[in-house]
């Protein structure tokens, strides 16, 4: 059953969002079916709305981000047992926009994962090399890196955990790795994590062309899309390329 994760970013403002919730409502709790499942991560001041909107139906909601403290005096931070308290049943972390751009850490990341548990949200674990680590041919050494202390973590809970595989040179660029490289990476995160409360996502500059391959490498079980997600059509198409019967 593919997930699908519409990771929405800063691309759309809150009106933007809610007319694509109501517009196009109908048809994405119908696509959210026969084997699929869609999940949408608009921004933080959205997600209460969605939630109502997509309440009891087969569309998920998901945060792009929560805090990595529980309450108190942490002024622009999101906790996690609020995300809870609305409805939002999964949590983007790691990903790397905010590893790079706002300096999270592993410790961070692993904090964030605890409280998502603890508030029984589903965290989409995201992890991905550089182009400088690629070019290098040390993926696999900066990944189990990135791993060691989200296992840590996730081995303590007996709860559902995402992660998506992610190379940084693949987000928003039109480049995704080869067959091959995808098909190694793959299998070996699948050997490596070895939990089946895990479901490994591809992410990166999946659209609809590049859709249906990305979803036959063995142990892929949805797509993380940025941009493509945004066009309902294109989103559309990609979902239905997904779709078991
Ligand atoms: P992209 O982004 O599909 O626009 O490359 C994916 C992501 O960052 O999750």
């Amino acid at each position: 059953m593919p997930l699908f994760i519409a990771n929405w970013k800063m691309y759309k403002t809150y009106d933007e969002a809610i007319s694509f919730a109501k517009d196009h409502h109908e048809e994405l709790v119908s696509l959210s079916k026969n084997g699929n499942q869609i999940i949408i991560s608009p921004s933080f001041l959205c997600l209460d709305q969605f939630c109502k909107i997509f309440k009891g139906s087969s569309v998920s909601i998901c945060a792009q981000n929560c805090s990595t403290k529980q309450s108190g005096p942490y002024t622009g931070e999101v906790d996690a047992p609020s995300l809870a308290q609305i409805g939002c049943q999964y949590t983007i972390v790691g990903h790397s926009e905010r590893r790079h751009l706002f300096y999270e850490t592993s410790y961070d990341i692993a904090a964030k994962i605890e409280l998502l548990f603890q508030n029984k949200i589903v965290p989409i674990i995201c992890i991905g090399e550089t182009i400088a680590t690629y070019l290098k041919g040390d993926t696999v050494n900066v990944l189990r890196e990135q791993l060691e202390s989200i296992l840590f973590i996730t081995k303590q809970y007996s709860l559902a955990y995402c992660i998506a595989y992610e190379p940084v040179w693949a987000i928003g660029t039109g480049k995704t790795p080869n067959s091959q490289e995808l098909t190694d990476i793959f299998q070996w995160l699948s050997e490596t994590v070895n939990d089946p409360k895990c479901t490994f996502l591809y992410g990166g500059s999946a659209d609809e062309k590049n859709s249906a391959f990305l979803l036959q490498i063995p142990h892929v079980g949805g797509l993380l899309i940025g941009g493509a997600s945004c066009n309902f059509q294109t989103l559309k198409k990609i979902v239905s390329l997904g779709q078991i019967d």
